[in-house]
C-alpha cells in the first residue's frame, strides 16, 4: 500500500516490521521520549495513519491538522488521550489494544496488592539498610488477604481477571459495574454492589474503570473517608480516577492503611506527599510492561492501522460510527 504512516515513538519491532511490510512510508519519531504537541502537529499533515501512545494528547488541533488522516491507532487499551468525538467528526477511525494486556495488568495489580499488604518494598529497604537483626514477633506485620474482601471497581476485562486471581486467595469478591457481569457471577461467587457498599466493606479496593468525565476523581475525600481504616487502595487504571491530594491526606491521617499506585494524576509527576510516605507502593505505569504483552500490543496496533488503511474494518475500532 502506498500509504504514509507516522509512529510517535519506537514500539517493539513486531509491530514496526508489520507496518513496514504493508505500508509505503513508515516514519518513527527518532528520539526515545514523548513528542511535544507542536512536534506531532508538524508531523501529522500528509500522513494517512498515526500510531500513537497513551502519553500523546491527540486533541482537536492535531486531528484537524491531519489533512489526509484516516486512522489513529492507539498503542494502549485506554484512549482518553484522544479526542474521539473530534476524530469521529472528521471521519477518522480510532482504535485501541484491548484483551492482550489483561493478564499482565491483572498480574501487576496483584503484585501491588501483595506488595502493599505484605510491605515488600518497605521490607526490602529495611533489609538493605542493615536493620534486620533477626526474626521478631512484631516485625513488619501487614494486612491479611485470605478470607478478606476485595472490591473491584469496574469489572471489565482487567477487573474480572483481578477477581479471578482473588478467588485463588479465598477472598470474597464485590464489584461495581454499569451492568451485571453475568460471566463473572457465573464463574465466581462475585456480587455486584453500589460503590458506597464496596468502599465500606472491602479490605482491598482495586480500580479498573476507564477515565471519563464521570470517573475523574471517582475516589476523593468522601470516598476515602467511607473506607475501612485498615483498607488498601490499588490503582492500575488511570491516575485522575483518584484525587491524589485527598489520598495523600487520607494516608497521612490514617484514614486508610495504604495505597499502591501504577498511575498518577499528572504523569510523570508524582504528588510529593506520596513520595514521603512508607505506606505507599509506586510503580511507573508498567501494568502492561511484559515482553510478550508489549509485542502483542504492537502487533495489534499495527494490524488495526493496516486494516483501516486497507478499507477493512479494524478489529478494535472504538468509534464504529465513522464507518456508518
Ligand atoms: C493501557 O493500555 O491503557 C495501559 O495503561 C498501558 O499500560
Amino acid at each position: 500500500m502506498s500509504v504514509n504512516v507516522f509512529v510517535t515513538r519506537r514500539i517493539p519491532d513486531a509491530g514496526l516490521d508489520l507496518l513496514r511490510k504493508h505500508c509505503g512510508t513508515v516514519d518513527v519519531f527518532p528520539e526515545d521520549r514523548v513528542m511535544t504537541h507542536a512536534e506531532i502537529m508538524r508531523e501529522v499533515p500528509g500522513r494517512d495513519g498515526l500510531l500513537c501512545l497513551l502519553t500523546d494528547t491527540i486533541d482537536r488541533r492535531i486531528i484537524e491538522a491531519g489533512d489526509r488522516l484516516r486512522i489513529i491507532a492507539n498503542y494502549a487499551v485506554g484512549y482518553n488521550n484522544i479526542d474521539v468525538a473530534a476524530a469521529t467528526a472528521e471521519r477518522i477511525i480510532v482504535t485501541n489494544t484491548p484483551g492482550v494486556l489483561t493478564d499482565a495488568t491483572a498480574d501487576l495489580t496483584w503484585a501491588l496488592i501483595l506488595g502493599i499488604c505484605r510491605r515488600i518494598v518497605e521490607s526490602d529497604r529495611f533489609t538493605r539498610a542493615g536493620d534486620f537483626h533477626g526474626w521478631a514477633p512484631m516485625l513488619l506485620r501487614g494486612g491479611d488477604l485470605a478470607g478478606r474482601t476485595i472490591g473491584i471497581v469496574g469489572a471489565g476485562r482487567i477487573g474480572s481477571a483481578v477477581a479471578r486471581r482473588a478467588a485463588g486467595f479465598d477472598m470474597t469478591i464485590l464489584y461495581t459495574n454499569r451492568s451485571l457481569n453475568k460471566d463473572l457471577e457465573q464463574s465466581l461467587p462475585a456480587r455486584r454492589v453500589p460503590l458506597e457498599t464496596l468502599l465500606r466493606e472491602a479490605d482491598v479496593i482495586s480500580l479498573h474503570v476507564p477515565l471519563t468525565d464521570e470517573t475523574k476523581h471517582l475516589i476523593g475525600r468522601e470516598e476515602l473517608a467511607g473506607m475501612k481504616k485498615t483498607a488498601y487502595l490499588i490503582n492500575t487504571s488511570r491516575g485522575p480516577v483518584v484525587d491524589e491530594a485527598a489520598l495523600v491526606q487520607a494516608l497521612k491521617d490514617g484514614d486508610i492503611a495504604g495505597a499502591a499506585l501504577d498511575v498518577f494524576e499528572e504523569e510523570p509527576a508524582i504528588h510529593p506527599g506520596l513520595l514521603e510516605l512508607d505506606n505507599v507502593v509506586l510503580t511507573p505505569h508498567t501494568g502492561s510492561a511484559t515482553w510478550g504483552t508489549r509485542d502483542s500490543m504492537a502487533v495489534m496496533a499495527a494490524e488495526n492501522l493496516i486494516a483501516g488503511l486497507s478499507s477493512r474494518r479494524p478489529p478494535n475500532i472504538v468509534n464504529p460510527d465513522v464507518l456508518g
